[in-house]
Order: C-alpha cells, then sequence, then structure tokens
C-alpha cells in the first residue's frame, strides 16, 4: 500500500520506501561483515518488526536462522511498571548463539532492554540490536541499539510494519498520521 492509496488519513512521509531499502542495505552490508562466520539468529518481536525483518534478511549476505517472539507490555509510559510478559515464544533455544534482535523501533526503550537481558539470561552468546527506528525524545531506558536506521521525532508514526489501530502496517513508507484519524474525526 502506497501513501496515494490512504492520502487523506496521512498527514506527511517521515522516510520513504527508497530510504528504507537504502538504510536496510547498508545496515545489513554491515551485519554480513561482522557476523561472517558466526552462526547468527535474528529475533524480531511481533508484530511490527515483521516487514523490517524480511526486507533485512533478505539484504544480508549471510545465511541466518529467524526466529520471532511475541510480548505484551503493560504501563509502558504510565505510572506503572511497564512489566513485559511473553505472549508467545521463540521456537529456538538461544544458549551459544549470537543473536540480532531486529526492531521495527525502540521507543521507552523497555522492551528491547527486557530482550537483551531475557536472551543474555537463557545464555545466549552475545546479543545485539538493530532497530529501523527510533524515537529518541521517548527514551526512558538508555539500551544499546547497535545497528542504527533513522531517528524519528515524538509524533504518531505509521508504515513499514507500525500501525495505528492494527491499520497501515503494510503502507511500503514511513509517514506521520493525520490527528483527526486517531482523535476519533472522521479524515
Ligand atoms: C512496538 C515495537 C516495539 C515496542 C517499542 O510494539 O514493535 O516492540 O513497541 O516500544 P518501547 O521501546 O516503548 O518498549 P507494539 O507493542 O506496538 O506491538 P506491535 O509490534 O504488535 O505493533
Amino acid at each position: 500500500m502506497q501513501i496515494a492509496d490512504v492520502q487523506g488519513e496521512i498527514d506527511h512521509e517521515l522516510v520513504s520506501k527508497e530510504q528504507i531499502e537504502r538504510k536496510i542495505k547498508e545496515v545489513a552490508d554491515q551485519v554480513s561483515k561482522d557476523y561472517a562466520g558466526k552462526d547468527i539468529l535474528l529475533v524480531s518481536v511481533l508484530k511490527g518488526a515483521v516487514n523490517t525483518m524480511a526486507a533485512f534478511s533478505q539484504a544480508l549476505s549471510i545465511n541466518v536462522s529467524m526466529d520471532f517472539m511475541s510480548l505484551s507490555s503493560y504501563g509502558a509510559g504510565t505510572s506503572s511498571s511497564g512489566e513485559i510478559t511473553v505472549r508467545q515464544d521463540l521456537s529456538s533455544d538461544v544458549k551459544g548463539r549470537h543473536i540480532l534482535i531486529v526492531e521495527d523501533i525502540v521507543d521507552s526503550g523497555r522492551t528491547l532492554d527486557w530482550l537483551m537481558d531475557e536472551l543474555k539470561r537463557r545464555g545466549a552468546a552475545s546479543v545485539e540490536a538493530f532497530a529501523l527506528l527510533e524515537k529518541p525524545s521517548r527514551r526512558e531506558i538508555n539500551v544499546a541499539v547497535k545497528y542504527k536506521g533513522f531517528e524519528v521525532p515524538d509524533e504518531f508514526v505509521v508504515g513499514f510494519g507500525l500501525d495505528y489501530d492494527e491499520r497501515y502496517r503494510n503502507l511500503d513508507c514511513i509517514a506521520v498520521l493525520r490527528p483527526e484519524v486517531y482523535q476519533g474525526g472522521q479524515a
């Protein structure tokens, strides 16, 4: 899906399809070099990271395994603890593996911080992360993202896996949603 298909609902494009492709290729080239000769497992968190995982894995020039996890976070950004629970676990044993987490966005940093700790706790040989997007202004935990994509402002961004109410995940770029859409009015 392209912006033209949902034009009245989008305020503006933030990162184009071409910019995403270029950045993913750049990071994939670096990762292919850094992990040459190593057994690497890509781990992504459902559902938002699926598009990034697909594009990124295909851009690599090394063989990788892939696995997925579904997490839910409660109270992130509110007064509660921001506790994270596993909805659906990995099917792989991560013990002794080199893990690269592939995320669509790091916002508060709670999800990634929890996941990196958890995978280390399970005995991974190394754990690093690639995040296509980061929202530095919302960061609460200073988690280390080794492979970086784009920094975005604190706006309602959708597309390339990111949703509003499960919509716009299949938009081929990253865009800012018009406030009318999430404030309940008609676009
Ligand atoms: C998003 C994103 C990250 C997390 C980042 O997932 O995919 O996993 O939030 O936020 P944080 O840095 O504040 O922890 P979300 O919970 O929206 O689920 P989804 O991927 O299914 O859309």
